[in-house]
């Protein structure tokens, strides 16, 4: 080849490659929190107790520290601060969530707190002059206590509650934000809570688990509804559930039906109803646990089934896909007479299935985080042979570590799922348009509060909870700027 030729041919080459890592056109970046883990001031003004200022406080083994949310990262004061990071990234939007208790201190819609209502409006218009979108996560899991005094997400009349308090919230925010998440992780809520009792309200207890899958399904639908209705025809904004954080990967070939069957239960519980064309539970999930039933002798199904007019209320109560990925685990059919070990998910026991950690990855710490980027691209491509060619937003992905400000395993842990979405993106046709690291800063992580998986990292012993700058925080920061990906390493 004449030299020109092969410099035409270089350049063909590096343009071909730096495509790949280039993020599509309009692409959004974000960060992610929830109140209870931020805001703090879980007793001023008329705010009441949720589920989670309750459990810490009187329940020993929700904390491992003896800590709580009282103070948090004091979010409630603090956040001009909070925005200003924001800014400082380069943020397109900023998610974060609503508590409930804060601005219906009731639980019910009978009363709107009015210093709740104002602390939630200067947040989204201090957000908004800065040019950043917020991203409301409606309930992240601080249940109104007086709700779970009632039997919370076990009652069937909670879908009425939160129906109403979605209604509150549209009427007074609706008008700027755009893009809404109705409830985050309805596995945490129903399983990881009753089943483990390691989440409030630190219930163990199984059939609840059930009631409430079958709950947050009709309560996401109904204040889905409620928009699509009363506020979509003004506002033209997107809503959706969103869900899990884990992929599952078969331990063997002879492993993929209970590989499969584990996203189902997993997964699907929480998704087949909303996104499916038949609705409803996923059928080979309802099988299999009534056939569970049935051989322990229960004479109703516990996973209680829909009603025809319940499956049509549920099914198509979306915009988007929006999911959370943090880590994957293997599944395997559990031996003859082997005994399955508690997990996030009980009823897995049900099925006979075993889960596990990867075998060939090492925990980065403990308790254990098994880092496997791929299960990223997996979940994605699972989810679009299920429900098909979806808008898709990854809303929480991060990773903690122990607190260092030179935090090359965090941007190593970004830098290889951004990577996996993008090849979702440009080898498999993914349409995923946004994607929101976990944690803006260092949060009160719930049963676990020494995690830190914040890109800024927060002082928690000084009154001013003084926030400062992670290495990642200027990775991802110039992963916004540049629009492209690059290796955080030299
Ligand atoms: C609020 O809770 C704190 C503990 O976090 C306590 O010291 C304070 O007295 C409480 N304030 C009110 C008004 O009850
Ligand atoms: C916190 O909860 C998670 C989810 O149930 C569980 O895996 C973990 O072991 C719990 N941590 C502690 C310290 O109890
Ligand atoms: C992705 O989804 C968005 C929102 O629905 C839509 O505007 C856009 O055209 C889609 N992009 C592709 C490549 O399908
Ligand atoms: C913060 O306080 C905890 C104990 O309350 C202590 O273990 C830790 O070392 C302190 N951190 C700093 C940075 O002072």
């Amino acid at each position: 080849m004449f030299s020109s030729q092969v410099a035409v041919v270089s350049i063909l080459l590096t343009l071909v490659g730096a495509e790949e890592l280039v993020f599509p056109p309009g692409f959004k970046f974000g960060a992610a929190s929830s109140a209870y883990q931020i805001e703090g001031a879980w007793n001023v003004s008329d705010k009441t107790e949720s589920i989670w200022d309750r459990a810490l406080h009187t329940l020993p083994w929700m904390s491992t520290d003896g800590t709580n949310g009282d103070v948090a990262c004091d979010s409630y004061h603090l956040w001009q601060r909070d925005i200003e990071m924001a800014e400082e990234l380069g943020l397109k939007f900023y998610r974060f969530s609503l508590s409930w208790t804060r601005l219906l201190p009731n639980g019910f819609a009978n009363k709107i707190s009015e210093d709740g209502k104002n602390y939630y409006d200067n947040l989204i218009n201090g957000l908004l002059e800065k040019g950043i979108e917020p991203l409301v996560t409606i309930y992240h899991w601080d249940l109104p206590q007086s709700l779970q005094d009632l039997g919370g997400w076990t009652n069937p009349l909670i879908s009425d509650w939160f129906e109403d308090y979605a209604r509150v919230v549209y009427s007074l925010y609706a008008d700027r934000v755009k893009t809404w998440i109705t409830i985050n992780e309805p596995v945490a809520i129903c399983d990881t809570a009753y089943s483990m009792g390691t989440f409030a309200p630190g219930i163990i207890h199984l059939e609840s688990v059930y009631l409430c899958s079958k709950n947050v399904l009709l309560a996401h639908a109904k204040a889905w509804r409620v928009y699509d209705e009363e506020y979509k025809p003004l506002y033209h904004g997107k809503l959706s559930i969103c869900n899990h954080w884990v992929w599952f990967e078969a331990h063997t070939e002879d492993d993929e039906e209970a590989a499969e069957l584990s996203r189902q239960y997993s997964v699907g519980r929480y998704t087949h109803a909303i996104y499916s064309n038949e609705g409803g539970w996923p059928p080979a999930i309802e099988e299999r646990l009534n056939a569970y039933n049935v051989l322990h002798g229960y004479s109703h199904p516990r996973l209680p089934p829909f009603t025809d007019e319940e499956k049509e209320l549920v099914k198509g109560t979306y915009d988007y896909y929006g999911f959370n990925y943090y880590f994957s685990l293997m599944a395997r059919r559990a031996l003859p007479g082997e005994t399955i070990t508690p997990h996030y998910v009980a009823g897995i026991r049900e099925l006979g299935i075993v889960m596990e950690a990867y075998p060939d990855l090492s925990p980065t710490l403990p308790p254990a985080f098994y880092k496997y980027p791929e299960g990223l691209r997996k979940h994605i491509s699972w989810i679009r042979e299920k429900y098909g060619d979806l808008e898709l937003m990854i809303a929480e992905n991060g990773f903690y570590s122990t607190g260092k400000m030179n935090d090359f395993d965090r941007m190593d842990y970004m830098h290889d799922c951004l990577e996996q979405m993008l090849l979702a993106i440009t080898e498999d046709g993914a349409n995923v348009t946004g994607y929101s690291y976990w944690s803006l800063m260092d949060s009160f992580e719930w049963n676990e509060s020494g995690l830190k998986f914040g890109l800024y990292h927060v002082d928690f012993n000084s009154t001013e909870r003084t926030r400062s700058a992670r290495a990642s925080a200027d990775y991802y920061k110039t992963v916004i700027k540049n629009h492209a990906l690059h290796s955080p390493r030299p």
